[in-house]
């Protein structure tokens, strides 16, 4: 039986155009994807659009739109911005799907059933920008404190999950499975609030009703996190392919922001609990990005879309630069000069120029079969544990290190001088390495060297020598990209 992976991203709120934090999850889960299909595995990847709750209606209403006339504007929005990044999810669910809200009814049935669902009035104070509700000590001089904003104190009748039953099973869970969230700074602040104690979740609506209504009483929607939460379910065919859901849940990892860590590593798994379905086996956070060192801002024009993002030097150094940049799980800042500075540096130098030598003097003066002291140097189980391990950047830095060794190998052995075929064979065999290895990162570039060199990208070619074929100099794969001012 094949191995199997499924990585999911967060749904996102179609209120708008994608941005960078939104294209970095999405990135991220799209060279998983990538890396584990490359290693012979079958592999789904989920991504789509959260599109209930508050924020969504208040934000169509604004438009002067219905909520679902709304979010049908802004999803091809996603859908073009991932096609733009050569970003390929197996689907893109939307909450709006018929079968994702059959499947969010089935699971509140099984809860209430269960009887994890009790009926009470909540008052609070609830932030609709976050669609999170937050204790009198949560606030920040009476606001949001994430978003600093006026926060509105709510009353209503509401359906309750007794989130609070699970502290014990959760810790438990925590402490017999250390891989559950990562990275381990992350899991550690989890555990210490959990340990706090927990308290029920409202998880219904009456003052709205842009939901989904609760099974066993219509007059509620349910809260915008439960109803998304089931994504991750539904995606993969929970009700109608049970062969596909059974196959691929439990999922390998939900690829996730450090600000929505809470509703994935306490609600979720407590409401698979609940529903006795097994819990996903990793949930990772990764960092937030700042642009030129301030916090994104649509408001104050700090902002950075997919389509800027991609016309700066193309969508592989785009890609390149969102996983190379910063270590994957830690906070990151994004500046054009520093973009444009790894695309000039190393794609277009170091891996351009390699592979435009080699190609030159392979047409020119032929390969001759050998055994590589060369290709000794390329670190393949490094990189394999780095990407298991989901340390992205660190796979990116050791298939760079690599490509370093091949630069000094050529400027030792100067073929240029020594017409030496032997040399540029094994050169070709290391840039053949490197366009596997990188493919996940950057599909295109590593397509065309691919071409080029008449290799196939596939896991099995890895290490296996090429047969010294008739080679054609590469067309200019970066080229340089000038700094404004
Ligand atoms: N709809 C919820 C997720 C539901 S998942 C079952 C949501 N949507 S969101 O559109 O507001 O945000 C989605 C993701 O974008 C989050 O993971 C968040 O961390 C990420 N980012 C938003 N701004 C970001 C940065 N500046 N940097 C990195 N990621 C950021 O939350």
């Amino acid at each position: 039986m094949t191995d199997t992976y499924y990585v999911t991203t967060p749904i996102y709120y179609p209120n708008d155009v994608p941005h960078i934090g939104h294209a970095y999850t999405t990135l991220a889960g799209d060279v998983l994807a990538r890396w584990h299909k490359l290693q012979g595995k079958e592999v789904f990847f989920l991504t789509g659009t959260d599109e209930h709750g508050k924020k969504i209606e208040e934000a169509a209403k604004k438009a002067k739109l219905s909520p679902k006339t709304f979010t049908d504007h802004l999803v091809p929005k996603f859908k073009e911005a991932w096609k733009k990044l050569n970003i390929h999810p197996d689907r893109f669910i939307r909450t709006t799907d018929t079968d994702h809200e059959q499947v969010v009814q089935v699971i509140l049935s099984e809860v209430h059933k269960k009887g994890d669902i009790y009926e009470g009035h909540y008052e609070g104070y609830y932030c609709t920008a976050c669609e999170a509700y937050y204790t009198e000590k949560d606030l920040v001089d009476g606001c949001c404190p994430i978003h600093k904003t006026k926060i509105e104190k709510l009353k209503e009748e509401s359906y309750f999950f007794k989130l609070s039953k699970y502290q014990k099973l959760l810790l438990a869970h925590y402490k017999k499975n250390p891989d559950f969230i990562s990275p381990d700074h992350r899991r550690q602040e989890i555990i210490n609030r959990v340990k706090e104690g927990l308290q029920d979740l409202s998880i219904s609506r009456t003052s709205f009703s842009w939901g989904i209504p609760l099974p066993f009483d219509k007059d509620h929607i349910t809260y915008v996190w439960f109803d998304a939460l089931v994504n991750y379910l539904s995606g993969i065919g929970y009700l109608e392919n049970t062969q596909r859901f059974k196959k691929f849940w439990p999922a390998n990892v939900h690829l996730i922001g450090k600000d929505i860590l809470w509703f994935h590593a306490v609600i979720w798994p407590a409401i698979l609990l609940s529903a006795d379905i097994p819990l996903p086996k990793k949930i990772f956070a990764h960092g937030w990005w700042t642009f030129n060192n301030e916090k994104i801002s649509k408001s104050r024009g700090k902002v950075i879309n997919v389509d800027d993002l991609i016309n700066i030097a193309g969508a592989d150094s785009a890609r390149y630069f969102l996983i190379r940049e910063t270590p994957f799980g830690e906070d990151g800042d994004f500046s054009e000069d520093a973009l444009i500075e790894r695309h000039n540096n190393e794609l277009a130098n170091k891996l351009g120029n390699l592979v435009s030598r080699v190609s030159t003097l392979a047409e020119i003066y032929g390969l001759e079969k050998t055994t590589s002291t060369l290709s000794k140097k390329l670190k393949i189980k490094e990189i394999e544990k780095h990407m298991e391990s989901l340390a992205l950047d660190k796979a990116l830095t050791e298939i760079f290190s690599f490509i370093d060794a091949s630069n000094e190998y050529i400027q030792a052995k100067k073929p240029w001088e020594t017409k030496d075929k032997k040399v540029l064979y094994e050169l070709v065999n290391a840039i053949k390495d490197i366009a596997i290895l990188l493919s996940p990162f950057v599909p295109e570039t590593a397509e065309k060297i691919a071409k080029t060199f008449h290799a196939t990208i596939s896991w099995e070619s890895l290490q296996k020598p090429i047969s010294p074929v008739k080679i054609k100099k590469a067309s200019i794969l970066f080229n340089k990209v000038k700094k404004d001012g």
